[in-house]
């Protein structure tokens, strides 16, 4: 009982999982839309996608309701069938695969580098002669070797779609992610670097993709839909630190609802409102969590030693991603570790070839590190980490002998 009662300050972290930077701006356009009634149309969903497609430098940007989606619309624009395989990675959300087997391509799985990207070589192993387009995703704020696998595709026909949902803002070779390949993908939604509510754009210099892209009909989200997910988005998201506890007897007694399939649609006023938030503060949120991960860094001690984030000017960073050593310390320990000292983490994906059934498919790389990972939240609560982690002064016990 004693123990437990000790253990009950985990359940109010300092640091929570994935909280995202939101502070008055983004109340008062959620209290705006929902007082005028602007939750599902309205002129926002134009004025965010031409925003960013002014910042990417971009010709044609369309919105919609998830990152997802943009991805479907991208490969029904570039003319992929069940005839044709899409090369992706297998360390990757289910998110993108789900829209590749949407359209009924057939998705071909490419191992990764140690640094949990696509690259070159393992694209190249990949490639069939069915291969009508390649997913680069970019993870966590850093990116993949897009520029590299660009050239190695040009000139094959293959397009190349750069998946810029996680990293937006970040820059490879000099070059914003989300303009290489034929098309890019963002993403508003949460753990993202404009970490809305939900949300993508499609962006693209290719006027024939944007031109078979736009043909496509796509709904309109109802208000209430709308509503419902923004609240509960506050609630369980923004204030995560305060209403974790209660989150936890929920999904104990409700249980974890599952995801529903996702349904096409254009971005709503309200989400688009929020992302142009994000958007207009991305610079400052940026260089916050810089700092942030700099502290959390040195707090971390000899674990730091393990982390493969891009902590230069080129990332967005915005999680810290550690990639432990085969023996101790374990993912779990380390987790324990952190949430002791009031710092919320998870372990990374679980590989998509390893839990889709009729697939069976060698990836060294991917198989080896995906259970060593462990992803830290940077998008932080910063009055939690100007305190000293515990963890600095009661080093570990792995410390001396394993690390
Ligand atoms: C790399 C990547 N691409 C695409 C998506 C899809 O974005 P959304 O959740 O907005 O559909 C995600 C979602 O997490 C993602 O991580």
């Amino acid at each position: 009982m004693l123990s437990k009662l000790r253990n009950l300050h985990r359940y109010f972290y300092q640091v929570p999982w994935c909280v995202p930077t939101w502070g008055w701006k983004e109340f008062c356009v959620t209290m705006n839309c929902i007082l005028t009634g602007h939750l599902s149309k309205g002129p926002y969903p134009r004025r965010f996608a031409d925003a960013v497609k002014d910042y990417l430098g971009i010709a044609y940007a369309l919105h919609t309701n998830r990152g997802r989606v943009a991805i479907e619309l991208a490969l029904r624009a570039i003319g992929l069938d069940k005839n044709h395989d899409v090369i992706l990675p297998s360390y990757i959300c289910h998110s993108v695969l789900d829209a590749v087997v949407r359209v009924g391509a057939r998705p071909v799985f490419a191992d990764v580098g140690p640094d949990l990207h696509l690259t070159p070589e393992t694209v190249k192993t990949a490639l069939t002669a069915q291969t009508r387009c390649v997913i680069v995703p970019h993870l966590f704020g850093n990116t993949a070797p897009i520029d590299e696998i660009e050239t190695m595709l040009e000139g094959t026909g293959i397009a190349l779609i750069d998946d810029a949902a996680q990293s937006f803002g970040s820059r490879r070779a000099g070059r914003l992610v989300g303009t290489f390949g034929d098309c890019g993908i963002i993403s508003c939604g949460p753990g993202k670097t404009l970490a809305g509510v939900a949300g993508g754009l499609l962006v693209t210099n290719n006027r024939e993709i944007y031109e078979r892209a736009a043909t496509i009909s796509l709904c309109q989200e109802n208000a209430i839909v709308v509503m419902q997910r923004v609240l509960s988005f506050w609630i369980w998201r923004r204030l995560r630190k305060y209403t974790l506890p209660f989150k936890i007897i929920m999904d104990r007694v409700f249980g974890v609802k599952e995801e529903t399939p996702y349904v096409a649609c254009v971005m709503s006023n309200l989400d688009a409102r929020i992302a142009l938030e994000q958007f207009y503060a991305l610079g400052k949120n940026t260089q916050k969590r810089r700092y942030n991960a700099t502290i959390l860094l040195k707090a971390l001690g000899p674990l730091a030693n393990y982390n493969i984030s891009d902590l230069s000017h080129n990332s967005t960073l915005v999680k810290l991603v550690l990639v432990l050593p085969p023996k101790e310390p374990t993912p779990n320990q380390v987790i324990n570790l952190l949430s002791n000292a009031g710092i919320e983490c998870q372990k990374g994906y679980v590989p998509l070839h390893l839990y889709m059934r009729n697939v069976s498919v060698f990836l060294p790389f991917t198989d080896n590190l995906w259970d060593r990972v462990v992803c830290i939240p940077v998008d932080i609560e910063y009055k939690g980490i100007k305190k000293p982690l515990p963890f600095t002064e009661k080093r570990p016990k792995f410390e001396s002998s394993q690390v």
